[in-house]
């Protein structure tokens, strides 16, 4: 299947390539096209690059809107339609640096990623919040972990989108579980508490319902 990454920094960089090492096809779009062409040169056939965020959406059953948050819903605005009907995937933490390098949330304590997204997201659109729970090293260290698989959680208050997310977490080479619906989503961010954990399927369930 097709899946569309705007965004091929840090984390979208690392997705594509797990996504395309399980046999996924990648439509790619970056701010700088160089970005993303770099990123398709290194993962070969499978990756494609799109001219803009709206064209990566093209023949794409998913994106992947693997951006800060503070341009999120500007790329949002400008692929508003062809949105809906689609798994939306997000990844991004309401956080940024300051000018000493501290990491600073740029929403409110108990404001999440999650629910701000979700309103900004057209009706139709299916929104999952996931691969942004852990930091890029720790995803690249624990993906197709062996005999135990790590775990991705996800939330979501779409089933359909559930479904969906699920194949493209184990595509990626992890177990998924879902830690609730999207009123959840600050538990999967940066200093929530299931961010950055490594563990297997049976301490994650175990963890959920510790909230
Ligand atoms: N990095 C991590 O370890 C990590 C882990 C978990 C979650 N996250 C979250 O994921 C989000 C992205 O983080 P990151 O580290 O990947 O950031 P990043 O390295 O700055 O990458 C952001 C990407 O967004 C692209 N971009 C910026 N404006 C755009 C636009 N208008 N249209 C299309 N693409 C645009 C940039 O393009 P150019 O490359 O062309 O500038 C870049 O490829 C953040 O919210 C972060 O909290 C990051």
């Amino acid at each position: 299947m097709t899946t569309a990454i705007i965004g091929t920094g840090g984390i979208g960089s690392v997705i594509a390539r797990h996504l395309a090492s399980g046999g996924e096809t990648l439509r790619l779009s970056s701010a700088d096209p160089e970005s993303a062409r770099t990123l398709a040169a290194q993962i070969g056939p499978a990756a494609v690059v799109a001219a803009s965020s709206r064209d990566a959406l093209q023949g794409a059953d998913a994106v992947v809107l693997a951006l800060r948050f503070s341009v999120l819903k500007g790329v949002i605005d400008e692929i508003t339609a062809p949105l809906a009907g689609r798994l939306v995937v997000v990844p991004s933490n309401p956080v940024t640096t300051d000018a000493h390098g501290n990491v600073i949330r740029v929403l409110p304590e108990g404001q999440s990623s999650g629910q701000v997204v979700a309103g900004w997201l057209p009706a139709g659109a299916r929104l999952a919040m996931a691969f942004g729970s852990m930091r890029a090293d720790l995803f690249v260290a624990a993906s197709n972990r062996s005999p135990e698989p790590a775990v991705l959680f996800y939330v979501t208050d779409d089933d359909r989108a559930g479904e969906e997310v699920e194949r493209l977490i184990r595509t990626a080479g992890f177990e998924p579980v879902k830690a609730g619906g999207i009123e959840q989503s600050g538990r999967l961010e940066v200093g929530g508490d299931l961010h950055d954990l490594v563990v297997g399927p049976a301490a994650a369930r175990s963890l959920i319902g510790k909230a």
